[in-house]
């Protein structure tokens, strides 16, 4: 199994100041060691990537986008491509995580798009998916998960699925203070990673990671980092305190 990867969604906090001094504080207290046994990205508002990619420099943290539009350029106003994050050297980029499905109303075709244009600019994508409560409540929660995963990896090639990473992120559990339980994320992530097989064979699947999110924190990230199919974190709350964030990256290691 590769490292993990242990990522900040700042969403939309910080500003110029904080963003610039929440960086700074990461990169002060991610050890070495660290660094070299996980991957540790940090995903801040459009408006701060080019200050906070100055910031952690060859620190080895990298940098990704929120999100990103699924056309080079042109007449899109308001939107970010591929191109543009690439050239303010974002390495990664999240696409569908459930703030854009359900408030802004991303379609699994929208997101499907993003993935691919964001493969084909360069950069790594990270897939979101998760069910929301009711959905779990009705025994839905497979159903859901895997409907986002086939429309969202539609059309792309074994290769270039197996370049994705995904994140599992049940609806319910985000910034509800609401964790899976390890056993419920992990049965999730099995289930994950047997579709993920099935497009591009065993192997390549182990290679995949598959991240969880939800109210991960300090002092339940080694419990999930534990199960066999949890390869990483997608921290949201608990990565705007630097503090919190290097707890997070110590206990995962
Ligand atoms: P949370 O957010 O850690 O605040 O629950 C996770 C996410 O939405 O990525």
């Amino acid at each position: 199994m590769s490292k993990p990867l242990i990522a900040g969604n700042w969403k939309m906090n910080t500003n110029s100041h904080s963003s610039i001094s929440l960086a700074k504080s990461i990169a002060a207290g991610c050890s070495e060691s660290a660094g070299q046994s996980a991957d540790v990205a940090v995903f801040p508002p459009f408006v701060y990537l080019g200050s906070v990619v100055q910031v952690l420099r060859s620190t080895g943290i990298s940098v990704g986008a929120q999100d990103l539009y699924t056309e080079q350029k042109g007449a899109f106003t308001g939107e970010i491509s591929a191109s543009m994050l690439k050239d303010t050297s974002c390495v990664y980029v999240l696409c569908g995580h459930s703030e854009r499905r359900h408030i802004i109303g991303e379609s699994d075709r929208l997101v499907n798009a993003k993935v691919t244009a964001a493969i084909n600019g360069g950069l790594l994508p990270i897939l979101c998916v998760g069910e929301k409560l009711q959905q779990r409540q009705c025994d839905k929660t497979g159903e859901v998960v895997n409907t986002q995963l086939a429309e969202g990896l539609a059309d792309l090639s074994a290769e270039k699925i197996s370049g994705v990473t995904i994140a599992y992120e049940p609806v319910w559990a985000i910034g509800t203070g609401l964790t899976a339980t390890p056993a419920q994320a992990q049965e999730v992530h099995f289930l994950i990673r047997q579709e993920l097989s099935k497009k591009v064979g065993k192997q390549s699947a182990q290679q995949i990671r598959i991240l969880y999110g939800g109210s991960a924190k300090p002092d339940n990230a080694a419990d999930l980092m534990a199960e066999q199919d949890i390869d990483g974190l997608l921290v949201g709350g608990a990565s705007l305190k630097a503090d919190d964030f290097l707890r997070i990256i110590k206990a995962s290691i």
